[in-house]
């Protein structure tokens, strides 16, 4: 923690540590050239004249690292569509911090990858829609993700640069997850995140196409539980389960403002990489303040802070200072209230309601989805 921004927010009756962050999530665009229809992004996704300059993410980056922040990690959207991304790696090398590039990977080639590597990138992680490629590119929209993203998963490993794997997984893909295992593995990952959909976003208009059921949950998560134990000391493997199905939610950002940002193509400063999903939240833009300032200050980041915001059960609870009520975006998404606790939490009056809908989702077939796009939509 940096001693210039420790210190105590007194908000009522208890008391908070503001800490130092420890990452950003750059969301340089929100242009990209799949249309996932989970993405975290918002339905109003920001176009192109909308973004940051160069130098607005070198100013960005230059008060993140003041303030303590160790990682960058550069997503979107799609984040190789910014022509300045190397310009910005070599950027956040020279003040220090550890770059991290998101990416769909379809727009890499040997020649892109190597002038990444040149700017400084220390770690690339790269989106996996399934391991069987037609679905793939069915769930992306792209005649040729798969075979592009597989091309680029051998360049990566090649030039000796670490790898994360990640699977996004819901009910159209879920039951492919061991053979998504195994291409991590026989691609050389050093890390695979499995993480089932959130449903906010896009994810949440695609909720009864992508929700999974209990039987598929469960098998997935024998499926992890045995390929931890069999690749051991070999590639590590995170698991984000399904809120739906949970009895206490996910300490959701690891506490809302305690750790982390994200910094949306048009400059606002948000706690998490859905909060603009929150209505009538006001959050502060970079165009206008200093980060430091806005990680202090913003009304939208003290809103949630700590526990003394919390409503019942949260307030008088023994889990308060673990799962922080758990995710406000959920909150909203399923009460219209972000203070209230998350629906996940099998204390939480609205608790038995979202486990019907993920029963009643996962029990509708196969509907269409709509795919995400900027300025539009169209049924996939
Ligand atoms: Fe967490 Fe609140 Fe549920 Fe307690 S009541 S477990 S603090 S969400
Ligand atoms: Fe926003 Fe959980 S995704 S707080």
């Amino acid at each position: 923690m940096s001693d210039d921004i420790a210190h105590v927010v007194d908000d009522t009756a208890r008391t908070t540590e503001l800490r130092a962050p420890i990452a950003v999530l750059a969301e340089l665009t929100h242009r990209c050239p799949l249309q996932c229809p989970y993405c975290s992004n918002p339905l109003n996704l920001e176009k192109a004249n909308a973004e940051l300059t160069t130098d607005d993410w070198k100013r960005v980056m230059t008060e993140a690292a003041a303030l303590g922040v160790l990682q960058i990690h550069f997503s979107g959207g799609e984040p190789t569509l910014r022509k300045d991304l190397d310009d910005l790696i070599r950027h956040g090398c020279k003040i220090g911090l550890y770059t991290n590039l998101i990416t769909s990977g379809v727009l890499i080639n040997q020649a892109r990858l190597d002038s990444l590597g040149e700017a400084g990138l220390d770690h690339l992680q790269l989106s996996f829609q399934d391991a069987e490629p037609e679905n793939a590119n069915r769930i992306g929209n792209h005649k040729n993700g798969q075979a592009k993203k597989l091309e680029l998963a051998h360049m990566v490993r090649a030039a000796g640069m670490p790898l994360t794997i990640n699977a996004v997984v819901h009910r159209q893909n879920l039951d492919n997850l061991s053979a998504m295992i195994d291409l991590a593995s026989e691609l050389g990952a050093d890390r695979l995140e499995v993480a089932h959909v959130q449903y906010y976003g896009w994810a949440l208009k695609n909720r009864p196409s992508l929700m999974p059921t209990r039987a598929q949950l469960d098998r997935a998560t024998e499926m992890v539980e045995a390929a931890r134990l069999r690749l051991k000391g070999h590639m590590v493997i995170d698991y984000v389960v399904p809120d739906y199905y949970a009895r206490r939610p996910k300490k959701c950002m690891d506490g809302w403002g305690r750790h982390f940002f994200n910094v949306s193509p048009a400059g606002k400063v948000l706690p998490c990489h859905a909060a603009e999903s929150i209505e009538g939240m006001v959050f502060d833009s970079v165009r206008e303040n200093s980060v430091g300032w806005i990680w202090e200050n913003s009304p939208a980041f003290n809103k949630f802070r700590g526990t003394s915001w919390m409503p019942e059960p949260c307030k008088s609870c023994d889990r308060r200072e673990i799962d922080f009520g758990g995710c406000r975006c959920q909150a909203f998404a399923l009460t219209g209230e972000a203070g209230n606790t998350d629906p996940a939490c099998e204390l939480s009056p609205f608790h038995s309601q979202m486990f019907d809908a993920a029963v009643a989702d996962a029990a509708t077939g196969e509907p269409d989805y709509v795919y995400r796009r900027i300025g539009g939509t169209t049924a996939g």
